[in-house]
């Protein structure tokens, strides 16, 4: 018998896991959550909890001896990254061959890195990919409380139009309307009246001052801000840091056994503990349940498991690219990290893209828009279990990612030929116009409906279920984390009502 016991254990604390938590504890369930990362409460020697991104630090990444930043370089040269100490730190870039995959490190997951940007997708497209949910159900009840639940807010359209932090989106919507696309405003979890207030000088800044990928230090409501601290407010939820859970195992007794190695800030370690419960709720993200459940399964561990976990991966189509301006169309120095705004051409049957306009706070004039573009990549990826390395190596070509470029260029050919401007060579690598190697949506490898049933329930295993971006098939359109916290709330309002505890 395991030394410690809980009712429920949830694993990792992003988006799934959060929603899971305060359903947990609000239904008096008394609940352990097993977080990897560290807490980001506590200021370093420069008085800020996270490092400026212009200034990257131990902070900035997961046991790294160099950053790895999206953008290699500038004019080819090598001047984003920096040499740092390995420690902990909030931002993680797994690579997997002709893939790697960003994800944030920590209580509250990738919602302490990523960019904010809550846009719920395409009512049409969603029940094509997941029509095995309840698209009423969806929109009707648990997309707006997901928003609401999240802090989802609008930006103030006079102030984007004023305001020079946004000036380098109009010049990109500008650029979009030449080319007779549709450009709309996303909502974000970043308090734009926080942002308004960064602008006048009234507090400290953090989006104004370039924060975004290795962490806000103010206006972003992340999940600690939101989901957790509700949990933790239930008084039935507690959060254990610097824990991964490496096995899961059935009680005899019933219910589940998970192994749990406890990490010290040098990566070294220092404890392997086991911990029982009656319900398993893994919210380890699509890499981290993935790899949780195949390493079970093919070690014996949990035999029931399906042939459909590990299956069904995508990178939501994800590929950026940059184009160069002409002299007279300055983006600006100043430049806002919320992105504020998205070209919308996913009803283009013949190439749907909707492409995020990315800011590239860079303090200085460079001419350059960027962009985030969503595709319909019909590619999918699979995981194998390495015994040698005990993790699970995910299986995607370079070829597999040739249809986002493809979808990418044209649309972008299109805004170049209608400006007369051409893409930037200088960014991502190998001179290349599109980085094309690496993800910022990782989704599936558990997958709603096929690894488990239609509410996260994994087959095979009573009281286990996934609660994270595994269950979504690989595509979706937009950004992904109100759709993630969206379908873990309709999964925990259904699982609290009628299994058994
Ligand atoms: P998530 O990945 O959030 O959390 C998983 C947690 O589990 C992590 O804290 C991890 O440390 C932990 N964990 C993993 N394995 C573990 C183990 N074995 N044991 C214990 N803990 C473990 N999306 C969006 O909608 N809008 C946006 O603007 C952006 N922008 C963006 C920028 C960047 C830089 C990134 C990296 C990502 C985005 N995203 C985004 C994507 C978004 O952040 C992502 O889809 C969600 O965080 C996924 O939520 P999950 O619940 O699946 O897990």
């Amino acid at each position: 018998q395991p030394a410690q016991y809980a009712p429920a254990i949830v694993v990792g604390s992003g988006y799934g896991a959060a929603v899971a938590a305060l359903r947990l504890g609000q239904a008096g369930v008394r609940t352990v959550v097993l977080e990897m990362g560290r807490l980001w409460d506590a200021p370093g020697a420069d008085g800020k909890v996270f490092p400026a991104t212009t200034a990257p630090d131990q902070r900035s990444m997961w046991f790294r001896n160099r950053t790895e930043a999206p953008l290699a370089t500038f004019l080819w040269l090598d001047v984003v990254n920096r040499d740092i100490t390995p420690y902990p730190g909030v931002l993680d870039r797994v690579h997997h061959g002709d893939m790697s995959v960003y994800v944030g490190r920590g209580v509250g997951g990738g919602s302490l890195v990523n960019g904010g940007m809550a846009p719920t997708p395409r009512r049409s497209y969603f029940s094509e990919v997941l029509p095995a949910v309840d698209a009423d159900e969806m929109y009707g009840t648990y997309f707006p409380r997901a928003r609401r639940m999240l802090g989802v807010n609008d930006i103030d359209p006079g102030w984007f139009e004023s305001t020079q932090w946004y000036r380098f989106a109009r010049v990109s919507r500008k650029h979009a309307h030449n080319a007779g696309l549709r450009t709309v405003f996303v909502p974000n979890v970043y308090d734009f009246d926080y942002m308004r207030r960064e602008a006048a000088g009234q507090v400290p800044r953090s989006a104004l001052a370039g924060e975004v990928i290795y962490g806000n230090n103010h206006g972003k409501k992340s999940l600690d801000k939101t989901y957790l601290a509700a949990a933790l407010g239930t008084g039935n939820v507690t959060i254990e840091t610097m824990q991964r859970v490496v096995g899961v195992r059935p009680d005899p007794a019933g219910g589940y056994v998970v192994t749990a190695q406890t990490g010290d800030l040098t990566g070294r370690v220092t404890a392997v503990r086991e911990l029982g419960c009656r319900q398993l709720f893994l919210g380890a993200g699509s890499l981290g349940t993935t790899e949780i459940l195949l390493r079970a399964r093919e070690t014996g561990a949990l035999p029931g498991l399906g042939e459909q976990v590990g299956r069904g991966w995508g990178t939501n189509g994800n590929v950026m690219t940059a184009r160069a301006n002409h002299l007279w169309d300055t983006v600006g120095a100043c430049q806002a990290t919320m992105p504020a705004l998205g070209i919308d051409d996913w009803d283009n049957a013949g190439n749907p893209v909707f492409a995020e306009i990315a800011p590239l706070p860079m303090g200085l004039e460079h001419w350059i828009s960027m962009y985030l573009a969503i595709t319909r990549n019909p590619e999918r990826g699979h995981f194998t279990y390495d015994a040698a390395t005990d993790s699970a190596r995910l299986h995607w070509r370079r070829e597999q990612s040739a249809p986002s470029v493809q979808a990418a260029k044209a649309l972008f050919d299109r805004v170049n030929r209608a400006n007369v401007t051409i893409y930037r060579y200088d960014l991502f690598g190998e001179n290349k116009p599109f980085a094309d190697t690496f993800t910022y949506h990782p989704l599936g490898g558990c997958v709603l409906g096929e690894a488990t049933d239609a509410y996260g329930r994994v087959k095979g295993c009573p009281g286990l279920y996934a609660v994270d971006g595994s269950l979504v098939p690989g595509s979706l359109g937009v950004n992904p984390f109100v759709t993630i916290t969206a379908l873990a709330e309709r999964a925990m309002d259904r699982i609290l009502a009628t299994d058994p505890r």
